[in-house]
């Protein structure tokens, strides 16, 4: 068993902080399913009672200053925060961008992480034990997209990252992040139903061919959390199915890859 810790994942009813809060449950760890839809955070936590173990659901809209200080008070002692609480971005051009949407992109993926991270420095500091955050970056953040608000979102979330790392590592407190590549959650799946992503391409862009499942950034977030990352702070991960490396070296001229 894991070490009975207090883990808290925004976005937890789903996707990658569904999977992470599954991974860290049955790890050992006591889960807080921290979600703007109770509903289905009541699921991931059924999900979990009914392997054998222990999380409970907190309802909060990381987009707001009180609900996320509630948030931190309720669950004074976690020494995990995962930031997964995010809204992806349908793409579009700069003429027909969408302010609305880009500022509650902004509201959400951004200044939650941040809002989050904020309330649970500070309990984690009171608490003087240490602690581990992740955020949720993504290749986004480092190659250009036509998502005018989500891309530079997450840019932003790599720099906040190794500032709080630098920031909260004298308290004890590591700072990470994982950088996704195309995961397959149920914002993605409804994106390619709809047609606004093809799934081929993004299987072939891919070093591996495929793309990431949840469970495999959940397994990488965990990791960051462990003893076995003790030296690790400050850093975006890539798990990406080598989408990265891959993305480039195909488009070299002259490749005759069939991938
Ligand atoms: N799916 C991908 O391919 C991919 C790739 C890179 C990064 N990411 C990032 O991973 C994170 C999780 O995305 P996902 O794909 O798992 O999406 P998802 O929709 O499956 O899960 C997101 C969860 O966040 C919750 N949420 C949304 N707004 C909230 C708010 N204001 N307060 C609290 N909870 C809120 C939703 O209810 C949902 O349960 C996001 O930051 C996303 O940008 C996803």
């Amino acid at each position: 068993m894991g070490e009975n810790r207090m883990v808290v994942v925004t976005g937890g009813a789903s996707g990658i902080g569904r999977a992470t809060a599954l991974r860290f449950a049955a790890a050992g760890d006591r889960v807080v399913v921290a979600d703007i839809n109770p509903g289905a955070a009541e699921e991931v936590v059924a999900e979990i009672e009914a392997d054998g173990g222990q999380a409970r659901v907190h309802d909060v809209d990381v987009a707001l200053d009180a609900s996320v200080d509630t948030l931190a008070e309720a669950a004074g002692e976690a020494e995990v925060l995962v930031n997964s609480a995010g809204l992806l971005q349908n793409i579009s051009e700069i003429e027909s961008l969408d302010m609305a949407e880009h500022d509650r992109l902004w509201a959400v993926n951004y200044r939650g992480s941040l809002l989050c991270a904020r309330a649970f420095a500070r309990t984690m500091a009171a608490r003087g034990g240490g602690g581990s955050i992740v955020n949720i970056s993504s290749t986004s953040a480092v190659a250009a997209f036509p998502l005018h608000a989500y891309g530079p979102g997450k840019a932003a979330i790599d720099r906040l990252t190794a500032i709080l790392a630098s920031d909260l590592g004298p308290k004890g407190i590591r700072v990470n992040a994982v950088m996704p590549g195309y995961v397959l959650t149920e914002q993605m799946r409804a994106r390619i139903a709809s047609g606004h992503r093809d799934p081929t391409m993004m299987e072939r862009q891919s070093s591996l061919g495929r793309m990431v499942a949840p469970a495999e950034i959940a397994d990488a977030i965990h990791f960051l959390c462990s003893d076995a990352a003790r030296a690790i702070t400050g850093v975006s991960l890539p798990v990406d199915a080598g989408w990265l490396a891959h993305v480039t070296y195909r488009q070299h001229p002259g490749f005759a890859g069939t991938n």
